[in-house]
């Protein structure tokens, strides 16, 4: 398999490091041979270049059979045109429409809420990928004086709110969820999230046996936290959903621990940590490499080697449950050495 890795800025290239470990670790043990390329795209090679993404870079990406991505973001290009041509601009162009974030708590040591385990905390977030807010249509006129007016339009079409909504109905179908909560601003968003609540409706009703709930976003982020254990299956749209699940990676110890896909059913998708490129920790080997290891089983699982991914799973829990860990969640251990600690148990 073929696999394109973006290092990225920041943590992003430490946490990267050690996925790339797991990978590594997991195609030995299991007898598998991954073809890895770095890409080196990020703000060193902006800065150096002036290129965010090359001419050919989405058709370059569309080439291997997945992506990974540490983060991206850096103090020196504060526009961040970067990251909007290599994140934003993949999940655009790829039509990466799916945003899979699970939100599990592995050990209730770790969770901030108050005598919350593990079963009490454990959905998804399917955020909305593609539109939404994200799409950057506006402008701003008379900039930079007392007359600027700044619009940013929110897209919503029914082909992408249907077929996000569709994908978590299904999604709770294949893996024994009985509830999926849509959450949208619809009191007060009354056009564009009226056609989440017609497509929510008509989607819904297709799926009979799965209890349909609808939050507004202010709510669901109360009930988020005041009694997780009720979601399994959250679907929302792209910057409800970028917002929830950061509350959702707190649940899970912190950023560190938060793993994500974007995916396109059946096309080459991308997997990155939830988390970004954290300056304040860079290059200090203090960044948790969980999240980046967990959206590395993410990718194999998305690819077919569920054996691949549950063994990096396994061994993700062990080092949580043996405290192997980084200090944000109550360790010791460097980045490396923590992604050291789960590339050996990985068999
Ligand atoms: P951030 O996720 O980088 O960090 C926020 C805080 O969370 C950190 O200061 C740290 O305390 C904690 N944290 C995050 N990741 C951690 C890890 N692996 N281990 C331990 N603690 C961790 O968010 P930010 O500070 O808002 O953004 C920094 C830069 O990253 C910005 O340029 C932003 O645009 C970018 N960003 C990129 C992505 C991405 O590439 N997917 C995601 C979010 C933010
Ligand atoms: C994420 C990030 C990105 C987003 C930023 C870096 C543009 O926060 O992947 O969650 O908002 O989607
Ligand atoms: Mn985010």
């Amino acid at each position: 398999m073929k696999l394109a890795i973006i290092p990225g800025d920041g943590i992003g290239k430490e946490v990267t490091a050690e996925a790339v470990k797991a990978i590594t670790r997991v195609g030995e043990a299991f007898g598998r041979t991954f073809e890895l390329e770095h890409l080196p795209w990020g703000a060193d090679y902006f800065l150096e270049t002036g290129i965010t993404i090359p001419p050919d870079g989405y058709d370059t990406l569309r080439s291997f059979d997945a992506i990974f991505i540490g983060a991206l973001g850096d103090p020196r290009t504060p526009e961040n045109r970067h990251a909007r041509d290599i994140l934003l601009g993949t999940r655009f162009e790829l039509d990466l429409y799916v945003n899979y974030r699970p939100v599990k708590l592995l050990d209730e040591r770790l969770c901030p809420l108050k005598n919350r385990g593990p079963k009490d905390v454990d959905f998804v977030v399917f955020r909305e990928n593609t539109e939404g807010l994200y799409v950057s249509i506006g402008g701003r006129f008379k900039a930079g004086t007392e007359d600027e007016v700044a619009i940013q339009e929110e897209l919503n079409t029914f082909k992408g709110v249907n077929r996000i909504v569709r994908h978590a109905f299904e999604f709770a179908k294949a893996h024994g969820r009985t509830k999926v909560c849509m959450a949208d601003k619809s009191n007060a968003m009354q056009q564009g999230h009226a056609l989440w609540q017609r497509v929510f409706k008509q989607v819904s009703s297709e799926y009979p046996a799965i209890q349909a709930t609808h939050y507004y976003i202010d709510a669901l982020a109360m009930y988020m936290v005041l009694d997780p254990a009720q979601f399994e299956v959250i679907v929302t749209n792209n910057l409800f959903g970028d917002i929830v699940t950061d509350l959702g990676a707190t649940f899970q110890g912190g950023l560190g621990m938060a793993a994500s896909g974007n995916i396109h059913p059946g096309r080459t998708s991308m997997f990155e940590p939830v988390h970004g490129s954290a300056p304040k920790f860079a290059g200090k080997n203090v960044a948790n490499p969980i999240g980046a290891i967990a959206s590395a089983a993410l990718m194999l699982e998305t690819l077919g080697l569920t054996k691949e991914a549950a063994a990096i799973d396994a061994a993700i829990l062990k080092a949580v449950r043996e405290n192997q860990v980084t200090a944000d969640i109550g360790g010791k251990l460097g980045t490396r050495e923590a992604g050291d600690f789960i590339a050996k148990e990985i068999r």
